[in-house]
């Protein structure tokens, strides 16, 4: 499957990305796990994002868009892919269409996961992921803890808090979101791509994606 996941910071995007990875083997591509493996690994891309990311602002077009013109040819990408965080701008979203037609791919559809935001600042606040760049497994302190305090369940390494989780950049994320982001549904909605699915449960999330391949 080639799709877009839509939604606010803490819907649960990628959450429900590393459940569909699971049905056919389409790989996950996220924007954020790609910028915080570069920030670790300290290249010239993560020096330019850091700064951005730490205060909830969004990474320049340009940059994300290099990255993903050369992600999108890599060859794990045949089966398909869940774009999780990504496109987040018009800008981007547009650049998008013109890298797919140039790639002659099509997208199956646009998935906008709605979350109240009661939901969202109580999950960003109790999220903890996996240090490791290569995992960075999603855990949950209220709904999803590692078996062991603190250690990733698949590979072992320390289960941290975000940088971006402080409170301040919480809630500048969320603004940027409804500013930059949510105007995407829209212009998803006029191509006839969207499906809006408003729940807090990622398998009714999976099961309306799976509703819709099969329609
Ligand atoms: P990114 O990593 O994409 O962050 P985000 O969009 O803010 O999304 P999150 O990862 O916070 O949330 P999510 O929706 O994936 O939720 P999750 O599944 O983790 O981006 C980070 C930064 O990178 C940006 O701020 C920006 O600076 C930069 N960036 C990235 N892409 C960019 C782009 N395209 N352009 C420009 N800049 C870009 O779930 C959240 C929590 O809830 C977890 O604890 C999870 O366990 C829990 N949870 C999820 N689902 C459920 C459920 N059903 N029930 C109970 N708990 C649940």
């Amino acid at each position: 499957m080639k799709l877009i996941l839509l939604g606010a910071p803490g819907a649960g995007k990628g959450t429900v990305a590393k459940l569909l990875t699971e049905l056919d083997g389409s790989v996950q591509i996220s924007t954020g796990d790609i910028l915080r493996g570069a920030v670790q690994a300290g290249t010239e891309l993560g020096k330019k994002a850091e700064a951005y990311m730490k205060a909830g602002d969004l990474v320049p077009d340009e940059l994300i868009m290099d990255i993903m013109e050369k992600r999108l040819q890599e060859p794990d990408c045949e089966k398909g892919f869940l774009l999780d965080g990504f496109p987040r701008t018009i800008p981007q979203a547009e650049a998008l269409e013109k890298l797919l037609d140039k790639l002659g791919i099509e997208l199956d559809m646009v998935v906008n996961i709605d979350v109240p935001r009661d939901v969202i600042l109580d999950r960003l606040t109790t999220r903890r992921t996996c240090s490791n760049p290569e995992c960075q497994a999603i855990y949950n302190v209220k709904s999803n803890p590692p078996k062991v305090e603190g250690v990733c369940d698949k590979c072992g390494s320390p289960v941290v808090q975000r940088e971006d989780e402080t409170e301040e950049a919480i809630s500048h994320r969320l603004e940027t979101y409804n500013e930059k982001t949510a105007p995407l549904v829209g212009f998803y909605e006029k191509k006839g791509k969207l499906l809006t699915v408003s729940a807090t449960s990622s398998d009714e999330v999976i099961n309306a994606i799976k509703a819709r391949l099969a329609a």
